[in-house]
């Protein structure tokens, strides 16, 4: 049965080729624009330049070098700045990261605390302020443009954890899909399969008479693996970015799991691999997600089959389904060059042992019953390099 819901998004997405140019209508020329963004991908492609012209006459400062899996260190930067230069708007130009970033900015800057790792990233206070923000995505993956979720990392102490709050939805997102076509293929893959997990998250869990929120899983999933390999060819046409960019937002902007049981331990158990070891966020996916379906299969197995079936079109007995959709999950990871084995990236037994170590300190069990535990994870993670 679908759960009580309340759902509102209220982000105004404005999407298709040229809509840059749109900008002036969206924002108020009497704000005071900082224009946020990373390690220089909109100077090449042309990106940059269409944002400055379609703004010209608005009053901006620059604000660049947010890294991939943004960094407190070098966001509290952008905050003393915008405070001292009492900036009313940010414009997070670029991938999830930079709008990631971008919203811990917003969150803040007005926050009057001395805390700011602890309240707004770890949620120790609720916050009701945030500057506003208006996004232009260059990169497909995240659905950061369509939710009111960032994650951050911190280098000090090798940590990275979500945030959020309904404050950092961002006022609109311009999504034009011209401006993936500088993506560099292994960031397509990555947004690919970031995307697919995102769904697989809200979906896989078990049966709870839901076919609203399946049918509409299930088909982003099948949109993904359908334009995956047209997207990765060389010179993919636009309405093939078109369908993934789309795909990618609303792969995670709250329709899916509306009213529905989530999972989210791959993003959990991902998350710590990235902060250890800086692999990008996507390739840590794909390193949990396959074991951990194949270990949790008792519990998930009536939505392992459904997805078996209606996803990749397989006719067997519930077990053989399972197996075999497991296996369509790894090879399309591997489609994606995208290895789905943890040993394949280095990660041996030590980093196993501090992961199991950090979830055990947070006494934290993960997943959609809220039965895995550190040990559980121990053992999906040895799942993987074995
Ligand atoms: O930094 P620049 O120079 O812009 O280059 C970026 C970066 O090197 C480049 N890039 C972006 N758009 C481009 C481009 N290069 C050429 N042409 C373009 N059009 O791509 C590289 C990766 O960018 P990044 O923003 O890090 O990638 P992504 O969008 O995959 O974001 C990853 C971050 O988002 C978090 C992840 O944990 C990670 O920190 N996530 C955020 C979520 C959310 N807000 O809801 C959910 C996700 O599960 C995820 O955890
Ligand atoms: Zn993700």
């Amino acid at each position: 049965m679908i759960n009580n819901f309340s759902f509102q998004n209220p982000v105004k997405v404005v999407f298709g080729k040229g809509t840059i140019a749109q900008l002036p209508k969206l924002i108020d020329k009497k704000n005071k624009i900082m224009l946020t963004y990373g390690g220089g991908s909109i100077f090449k492609n042309g990106v940059y330049v269409q944002v400055k012209k379609a703004l010209s006459g608005f009053e901006i400062i620059e604000f660049g070098g947010i890294e991939p899996n943004p960094t407190y260190e070098t966001l509290m930067k952008a905050v003393a700045i915008a405070r001292q230069e009492e900036v009313d708007f940010l414009l997070p130009v670029g991938g999830g990261s930079v709008l990631d970033g971008t919203k811990f900015i917003a969150a803040a800057v007005p926050y009057e605390g001395n805390d700011e790792w602890n309240d707004i990233v770890l949620g120790a206070k609720r916050y009701s302020e945030a500057l506003p923000i208006g996004a232009v995505l260059t990169l497909p993956a995240t659905g950061s443009e369509m939710n009111y979720y960032a994650v951050i990392s911190r280098t000090e102490t090798q940590e990275k954890y979500g945030m959020g709050s309904p404050v950092l939805y961002p006022k609109f997102s311009i999504l034009d899909p011209e401006t993936t076509f500088s993506l560099p293929k292994t960031q397509i893959a990555n947004g690919i399969a970031d995307a697919f997990v995102h769904v697989m998250e809200q979906y896989l869990t078990f049966d709870q008479n839901t076919p609203i929120q399946d049918r509409f899983a299930e088909g982003v999933l099948s949109t993904l693996i359908e334009v995956a390999p047209k997207v990765l060819a060389e010179n993919p046409a636009y309405e093939d970015m078109a369908n993934y960019m789309w795909a990618a937002t609303v792969a995670l902007n709250g329709w899916i799991s509306t009213g529905v049981a989530q999972d989210w331990a791959t993003h959990a158990i991902g998350h710590e691999i990235t902060a250890l070891h800086g692999i990008d966020h996507a390739r840590t996916l794909a390193v949990v997600l396959p074991h951990l379906m194949a270990y949790k299969k008792d519990r998930k197995l009536s939505k392992i089959v459904q997805y078996g079936k209606r996803v990749w079109d397989i006719n067997a007995d519930a077990d053989q389904t399972a197996e075999l959709a497991i296996e369509k999950t790894v090879a399309f990871f591997e489609s994606l060059g995208i290895p789905s084995k943890a040993s394949a990236y280095g990660i041996g037994e030590e980093t196993i042992a501090e992961i199991e170590k950090r979830f055990a300190e947070r006494n934290q069990k993960i997943g959609e019953h809220g039965d895995i535990s550190a040990e559980d994870i121990r053992k999906i993670l040895e799942m993987s390099i074995s």
